[in-house]
């Protein structure tokens, strides 16, 4: 591995706050901000284990096409305050877009944002700031600072789910809300369309075998009701809608759903397998890319009707909160554009 974009020793970014505290691979500040390459891709140096995904430019363009399409079609945030946010924490928060929305959103509010890799803009709104930390570490937060904790696509990054959910627990204010929003890489076919041969389906099955014998299975979310459980929060509320593979539902906003994530994975392709497949099987990088060469090619000739489920979990820490203040909605839904008043409840896929 060789180490690239290293800054001068003695550089901290501004906007970004370096916790080296927490038990990492790496020891001084500079190292932390150093990127590694790996087949031409860059992914993070810090962290007490490897991130499946890369961080550089082609994951910047992607990440944020995928949080535009979140926000437009989602909104930012589903937890119903009753109140204000005066601290909020976004974990995992990549190139920092949500964090910057909702500081946005909630000039009152202060926003941080932690992340194993420094790729966060220093321009920032004043009530935004962000940490390199890593989560699977013990966090810096104290106990009962947050009144709202968020993680959005937490894929190939977390061996320990309790002990992150411990974490948000201890580290929300009575009161406060989670919320974790994720897409379950599964493919999905109401009408027999996706056969049990296509490359879609080769594709994910391996992606999911290979996540699970590394210890971080893409099959996460059907286990987070039993973890929360365990980590002693109150009830779970889950909102799952279809996300459309491809651009094949005869539904407008659905097709305008699966253009973007038909986009999204012939740009994840490039980069989902490199690690996990080198890892899981031993492949060299030039079987995989062919591997995904040809799922990109079948995804784009073939008539089929795949879809994964994506999911929002969220719940609260248990204990009294403050009284609602009169005025304010039950429910935010921040930064939706509300197509219609539908909101989350989207059709499921037609055939
Ligand atoms: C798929 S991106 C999601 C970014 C953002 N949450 C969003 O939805 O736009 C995942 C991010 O989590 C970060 N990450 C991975 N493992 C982490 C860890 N152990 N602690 C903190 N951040 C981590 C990665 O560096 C990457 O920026």
């Amino acid at each position: 591995m060789q180490a690239i974009s290293e800054p001068p020793p003695d550089f901290v970014d501004e906007a970004i706050e370096v916790h080296s505290r927490t038990a990492s691979t790496v020891s001084s500040t500079s190292d932390i901000f150093q990127l590694v390459e790996e087949n031409g891709r860059q992914y993070p140096n810090y962290g007490i284990h490897w991130y499946g995904l890369p961080v550089d430019h082609g994951e910047q363009e992607r990440m944020a096409r995928q949080h535009e399409h979140y926000r437009v079609s989602e909104g930012l945030l589903h937890v119903p305050i009753a109140y204000p946010p005066q601290r909020i924490l976004d974990l995992g928060t990549g190139f920092g877009e949500w964090a910057i929305d909702v500081a946005d959103c909630f000039p009152s509010a202060i926003v941080t944002g932690i992340d194993i890799a420094p790729v966060q803009p220093s321009l920032v709104p004043p009530n935004c700031n962000f940490e390199i930390q890593d989560m699977e570490c013990f966090w810096d937060q104290a106990d009962d600072t947050f009144d709202i904790i968020h993680l959005r696509e937490p894929i190939l990054m977390i061996r320990d789910w309790p002990h992150l959910f411990d974490q948000v627990k201890r580290c929300l204010k009575p009161g406060g809300w989670f919320e974790i929003s994720c897409t379950h890489l599964a493919v999905q076919c109401d009408d027999g369309s996706v056969l049990d041969t296509s490359f879609l389906r080769y594709v994910v099955e391996r992606l999911r075998d290979a996540s699970t014998n590394l210890g971080m299975s893409l099959d996460c979310p059907l286990h987070f009701a039993q973890y929360f459980h365990d980590a002693g929060f109150g009830a779970v509320q889950t909102s799952t809608l279809p996300l459309p593979v491809t651009a094949w539902p005869t539904d407008p906003q659905l097709r305008a759903v699966g253009e973007v994530e038909h986009k999204n994975l012939a740009s994840l392709s490039w980069s989902i397998g490199l690690r996990l497949f080198r890892e899981a099987y031993g492949w060299p990088p030039h079987k995989t890319d062919a591997v995904m060469r040809l799922l990109r090619a079948e995804l784009c000739a073939l008539d089929y009707h795949p879809y994964y489920n994506r999911s929002v979990f969220f719940l609260r820490a248990l204990i009294s909160m403050p009284p609602a203040k009169r005025g304010f909605a039950d429910t935010l839904c921040v930064g939706r554009n509300d197509r219609d008043g539908e909101g989350l409840s989207r059709k499921r896929p037609q055939g």
